[in-house]
């Protein structure tokens, strides 16, 4: 592999990012990471998005062929309380990543998570060509962000995700422990989504580099479903007590839309891999 093939990635420590750097050093890229915290190594590095000198010395010493940028504010909640903050990472750190590539590795390739929440939610299965209108400061400063790779860099995929389910996964950590400890849960029925099963996702990433695909892409889950029957397909899946799963409704000022569900046709046809429904999805993580 020659110098276009390295990759690296912002948010290596978190969720997605642990699981990218993986995946790539496995498969033999090679992989150099930065986050917030972490210790300098041989393969990563400490480094805050939002600081632009931090970030041009990094990718003018590494110029990686390939960026996959997860590093960001991905709380609802953080980011409708910490909207300047939301900004400055979500948005600002994005465009001192784009500044950087424009002035060291114009040629290398950008690949951006963004979100469902780009969307207002008022009515499912969105395609990649509809206009976005998000209504959470996480939807606005992604959607800013998503705006401003596809204006300034022409080598790029945007990848909007949902919900990635798996270990270390939020909503999916969350149902299981408390089926765990025997907790009952309250879960929205009123909110459709499309979850994305962890190893699909890397899948679908891994053919965008490969394929060498640019644009914006739903790179997805298969399958639209409710919180609440996703739930219960969880506690199914791995063998705990679905009893404990009960039913709710949204709060009117519930920062969780009705439906996000995202159509993946398009990207399906572009990357010519199976996009996993919830049981496939979920019967690969209870082999992991
Ligand atoms: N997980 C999902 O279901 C999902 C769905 C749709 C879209 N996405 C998108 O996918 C991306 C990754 O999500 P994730 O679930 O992996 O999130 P995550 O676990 O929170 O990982 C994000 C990482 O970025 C780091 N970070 C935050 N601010 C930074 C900064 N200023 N400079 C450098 N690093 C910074 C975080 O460090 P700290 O923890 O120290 O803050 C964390 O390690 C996000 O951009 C999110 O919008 C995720």
């Amino acid at each position: 592999m020659n110098n276009s093939h390295s990759i690296l990635i912002t948010g290596s420590k978190g969720y997605i990012g642990s699981y990218l750097s993986k995946t790539f050093r496995e498969k033999g890229y090679p992989v150099h990471g930065i986050d917030m915290n972490v210790l300098q190594t041989e393969t990563e590095s400490p480094c805050d998005i939002s600081d632009q000198n931090a970030l041009n010395s990094i990718i003018n010493r590494l110029k990686p062929g390939i960026i996959i940028h997860t590093a960001g504010l991905s709380s609802l909640e953080k980011c409708e309380k910490e909207e300047k903050t939301a900004y400055r990472i979500n948005t600002e750190g994005t465009n001192n990543i784009i500044n950087a590539m424009q002035n060291f590795v114009p040629q290398s390739k950008l690949i951006f998570l963004s979100t469902d929440y780009v969307f207002d939610g008022s009515r499912g299965m969105y395609k990649e060509e509809e206009i976005p209108n998000p209504v959470t400061v996480y939807g606005k400063t992604k959607l800013k962000a998503e705006n401003s790779i596809m204006d300034n860099l022409k080598n790029h995929a945007i990848c909007r995700t949902a919900n990635v389910y798996g270990r270390g996964g939020n909503f999916f950590n969350y149902i299981l422990s408390s089926l765990d400890s025997n907790t009952v849960i309250k879960v929205f029925q009123d909110a459709f989504f499309s979850p994305t099963c962890i190893d699909n996702l890397l899948e679908m990433i891994t053919m965008i580099i490969e394929k060498d695909q640019t644009g914006l892409f739903h790179t997805a889950g298969s399958e639209r479903i409710n919180r609440y029957n996703f739930a219960k397909k969880i506690a199914k899946a791995f063998k705990k007590d679905e009893n404990l799963i009960t039913e709710a409704k949204r709060p009117a000022d519930s920062l969780i839309a009705f439906d996000l569900s995202l159509s993946i046709e398009k990207t399906r046809q572009r990357l010519g891999i199976d996009f996993f429904d919830i049981t496939r999805g979920l019967e690969t993580i209870r082999g992991n």
